[in-house]
């Protein structure tokens, strides 16, 4: 009979193990783990400097802060928001976009920490979900703390981010967001936080904006090794949905001008803040070898046309502007209409 218990017993550790091994033969993580990452010299030893991928991670670590309690003691010292009903209706839009950038930014941070194969891009990844998550729940607390309606996404704003989203494409992933999204952000939370718009929220945006810069950096760092491999087609391709999702992210910022003037801020600093961070970040990375092409859509804020053309988008305070700027706006606000977001 024992014998029989214990054979029955044996059949069912045999069949356990046959069928999960089928499953690992041939589920996602059939190959796993892979040699590559392994050292022929340890890492701390053999290095003097510390890797300036890793030490992002180290500095997000090092600066990590308190959403929640920050944001209590920023309320109870300033006594809760104190602004007009038509200011927090104009502030929701901009603070409800990077809220949803926020989560976008959560998500796709923890898919590169995940799907990255070079562990200290992976590991600065990491940090970078910790961040993201954080500042999605600062913007969604100092969002309710308004008390007005939330607006609904810019189409613009939704389509692009959902675009960058849903792309299973890693590299396009890298320059959307951690140059394109969180190098936008960063000017735009600067911009607020110079104009000095709500005193709660000028006490948050400065560490919300030293958290972008590690990203942004994330980015800088990294995406010159991947592009690298890549052949010249594929460079074409990724520069393709990068440059559309730019368009996207820059025509929000436009619809989002009467908002930011509505809260006593110039749209006019924020355009430049970031045309000239764009700019900067995409001559840090070059153009596509061989060519003049950019990867993402940016205007040089030195070049002689500059003022002009920005005249063109967003006139000055209490001008219309010329005809060509109207059809302009009114194009974007007829594709705000009609687009499918
Ligand atoms: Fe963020
Ligand atoms: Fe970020």
């Amino acid at each position: 009979m024992a014998l029989i218990a214990s054979t029955r017993v044996l059949g069912r550790v045999v069949r356990r193990a046959v069928s999960n091994s089928v499953h690992a033969r041939f589920g996602r993580f059939r190959a796993w783990p892979n040699d590559a990452l392994l050292l022929d010299e340890p890492l701390a030893m053999a290095e003097q400097q510390t890797d300036r991928l890793r030490r992002i991670y180290a500095h997000a670590l090092r600066d990590a802060w308190d959403g929640p309690a920050l944001f209590r003691a920023a309320m109870e010292k300033h006594g809760g928001i104190q602004l007009a009903r038509a200011q927090r209706e104009a502030l929701a839009h901009p603070i409800s976009m990077l809220m949803w950038g926020e989560l976008a930014a959560w998500i796709v941070s923890a898919e590169l920490a995940v799907r990255l194969e070079n562990p200290d891009a992976r590991l600065a990844a990491s940090a970078q979900v910790f961040d993201e998550a954080r500042h999605f729940y600062v913007l969604r607390d100092y969002l309710a703390a308004l008390h007005v309606p939330v607006p609904k996404l810019d189409p613009y704003f939704a389509i692009g981010a959902r675009r960058l989203l849903a792309t299973k494409d890693l590299t396009v992933k890298l320059f959307a967001m951690q140059l394109l999204a969180e190098g936008t952000a960063m000017a735009i939370f600067r911009f607020l936080a110079d104009a000095k718009v709500e005193p709660v929220l000028t006490e948050l945006l400065p560490y919300i904006e030293k958290d972008e810069a590690r990203h942004v950096g994330l980015g800088v760092l990294y995406l010159p090794e991947r592009l690298r491999e890549l052949p010249r087609r594929e460079l074409m391709k990724i520069r393709d949905i990068t440059y559309g999702i730019g368009d996207l992210f820059g025509a929000t910022q436009i619809r989002f001008a009467r908002h930011y003037a509505a809260i006593g801020a110039d749209p006019r600093d924020l355009f430049r803040a970031a045309d000239k961070m764009l700019h900067e970040l995409s001559q840090k990375i070059g153009p596509i070898p061989g060519t003049d092409l950019e990867f993402f859509p940016t205007n040089p804020t030195k070049a002689p046309n500059y003022e002009e053309n920005l005249d063109l988008v967003l006139p000055r305070p209490g001008h219309e502007g010329r005809l060509v700027g109207r059809l302009i706006r009114g194009a974007i606000d007829f594709g705000a209409r009609t687009l499918p977001a």
